[in-house]
């Protein structure tokens, strides 16, 4: 693959190749000096056309870790708000000759036309409501430093799943690895592809949790949801909030996710958030890290004449 626009088409063996290549990263965050100079030379553009606090920092840390040049692009302080269009700022920034560009843009689709026009490998870093490959793989990094094991789990991704990116990701990376996937939502916050995505569905948030090993919560998408279903937050708490009373159906040792940003109150409680003995919420931020240097790294192989991963 010359890009990473989404977990769609990677293969199993692909997944566990780049939550292996990793590991490595781990420890060494955790050294007083982090630098290596695999990536020294190259230039790493990260174009955010949608906000980010996690996404955006944790690859401008891994790239600067790997020592390639990075500089980044926010839609606000960009030509795009005198109207450039899409294309010509991929064509804009392809001139400039980057040896790697992270995206993140509003529309579905858009990183992949981007991909397109330009020479260089492109990394989704969340697409509208498509994908969002990295979190999937640190959600996954995550899961398997903490339960051993992916295959047989039973995981509850819960709340706005129609407009998740980070649920369409996580759908199709854990079915790959062979966990047991619940989509567990209001009915109008579904969407139509859970069927396609070999998920079971619950509208019961109890029902959804009983027997969980792992519960992903999802933030109330209300930037997406012009003119939809707009439900009132504490009519959503009410049915949808993680509570530590809605914990018991859980397993007892259930592990408790949110890929970030929180709305303490709205999708989760902060007795919830913060208990540690359960969360592993800021332990994904860190796995984020980790794995947006593997995925750094294995993508730009080719341009720096390593062997690549196919
Ligand atoms: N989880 C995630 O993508 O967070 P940001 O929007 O802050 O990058």
């Amino acid at each position: 693959h010359k890009h990473l626009l989404g977990i769609e088409g990677l293969q199993p063996w692909e997944i566990n190749y780049l939550l292996d290549e990793a590991e490595q990263w781990i420890e060494f965050n955790r050294l007083p000096a982090k630098r290596d100079e695999r990536l020294h030379g190259l230039t790493q553009i990260n174009a955010f056309f949608e906000n980010s606090t996690r996404t955006l920092l944790s690859f401008e840390i891994a790239g600067k870790r790997l020592g390639a040049d990075v500089v980044n692009m926010g839609v606000s302080q960009s030509s795009v708000k005198k109207g450039e269009t899409l294309l010509d700022t991929a064509l804009t920034l392809n001139a400039m000759h980057p040896d790697v560009i992270v995206i993140r843009h509003d529309a579905s689709g858009a990183v992949q036309l981007i991909a397109e026009k330009v020479g260089c490998p492109v990394l989704n870093a969340g697409d509208g409501r498509h994908e969002h490959p990295t979190q999937a793989l640190l959600d996954a990094l995550t899961i398997r430093r903490r339960k051993r094991r992916i295959a047989g789990l039973t995981v509850a991704i819960c709340g706005d799943i129609l407009h998740s990116r980070v649920a369409r990701s996580n759908f199709q990376l854990l079915g790959a690895l062979g966990a047991k996937v619940r989509a567990v939502a209001p009915p109008t916050l579904i969407g139509e592809d859970t069927d396609r995505l070999g998920v079971d569905v619950y509208t019961d948030m109890d029902k959804g949790l009983d027997g969980a090993d792992v519960i992903m919560m999802l933030r109330l998408q209300r930037e997406r949801m012009s003119g939809a279903y707009f439900p009132s937050t504490r009519e959503y708490f009410r049915f949808y909030g993680l509570t530590q009373e809605r914990l018991a159906a859980a397993k007892p040792d259930v592990l408790v996710m949110h890929p970030g940003p929180m709305n303490r109150g709205v999708e989760i409680d902060t007795a919830v958030a913060d208990d540690i003995s359960r969360s592993a919420i800021t332990e994904q931020v860190e796995m984020g890290v980790a794995v947006r240097m593997a995925c750094l790294d294995v993508l730009t192989r080719s341009r720096r004449g390593v062997e690549g991963w196919v």
